[in-house]
């Protein structure tokens, strides 16, 4: 292997330990940071998550409520949940997670968060602030993305940047936020032909489509930066990501791991969000 590990481990411990340190500030000046995650329905793997996301929070010293629903809570209901924790000046973050059952317009819940308690980063005002420059707050997965370029010092400006997936979660933000660090950025998906052609001209290349081994070795150039947003699973049913990451980190000159890459950084992410939502509130 020739490519050096972004340990998202070690970076979120280190960023969760900087928030433990402002939440600590807040709480002096009698502020709690607050986030409600609201789950609907018995998703196995949404379990896990919210799990995980409330537990980082009690970890960080972040006050965090969680409430769960059945698959056949109504939208209406839902919509009144958020409106009265939009009025609650306990709570500063707002997660709905996704998805949501068929029978819930996710659009119309999402718009319903108020942006100042948009800790996601989904709402349309969110987005908007994010392409037009403007403070807001950013998706978490992303947001970490560039939290690990900049751990590594590698800044964007100038570099041309690959991002391969064009979600909402993801690509499109994660585009958005590597062009405003002026990097020169191509967004590649589904439709793109020939993709090796656009990934070998890469500095920076994020992989999040959510289909392993997509990224080979010879599709990048020698020393790019490689980060790998996917999590799947392989036939042993071990997590793994959308690199082949045998091959690809003996060309990349930087790669995450999966696990222990940008997983944790996600999570790490909503915590800042969080606090910062706080901070913003009590100014
Ligand atoms: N489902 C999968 N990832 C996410 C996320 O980051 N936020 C929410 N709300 N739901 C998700």
């Amino acid at each position: 292997m020739t490519a050096k590990l972004i340990d998202g481990v070690a970076l979120s411990k280190k960023i969760r330990a900087e928030v433990a340190q402002r939440v600590i500030a807040l709480g002096a000046r009698g502020i709690k940071p607050g986030l409600a995650v609201l789950l609907v329905g018995d998703s196995p793997a949404s379990q896990v998550y919210v799990r995980n996301k409330v537990k980082a929070c009690e970890d960080a010293g972040l006050k965090s409520v969680l409430e769960k629903y059945t698959a056949d809570f109504s939208q209406t209901e839902l919509l009144a949940r958020i409106e009265a924790l939009n009025q609650d000046p306990s709570i500063h973050g707002i997660l709905v997670q996704l998805p949501l059952p068929a029978h819930i317009d996710a659009n119309l819940v999402i718009e319903a968060i108020s942006p100042l308690k948009d800790v996601d980063g989904f709402h349309v005002g969110s987005a908007g602030a994010l392409m037009v420059g403007q403070d807001g707050f950013k998706p978490c997965t992303p947001y970490g993305c560039m939290k690990m370029l900049e751990s590594i010092g590698v800044d964007p400006r100038g570099k041309h940047a690959v991002v391969i997936g064009r979600s909402n979660i993801v690509g499109k933000p994660m585009a958005m936020m590597l062009l405003q660090a002026s990097a020169t950025v191509t967004i590649c998906h589904s439709a793109t032909p020939d993709l090796a052609q656009f990934t070998r001209q890469a500095d920076i290349v994020v992989a999040a489509v959510g289909k392993r081994n997509m990224l080979t070795a010879e599709m990048v150039k020698p020393g790019a930066v490689v980060i790998d947003v996917g999590m799947n699973r392989n036939d042993e049913g071990k997590l793994c990501g959308d690199v082949d990451f045998a091959g690809v980190s003996q060309v990349a000159g930087w790669i995450t791991p999966v696990p222990g890459g940008v997983g944790p950084m996600t999570i790490t992410m909503l915590l800042v969000n969080t606090l910062e939502a706080a901070e913003r509130a009590a100014a």
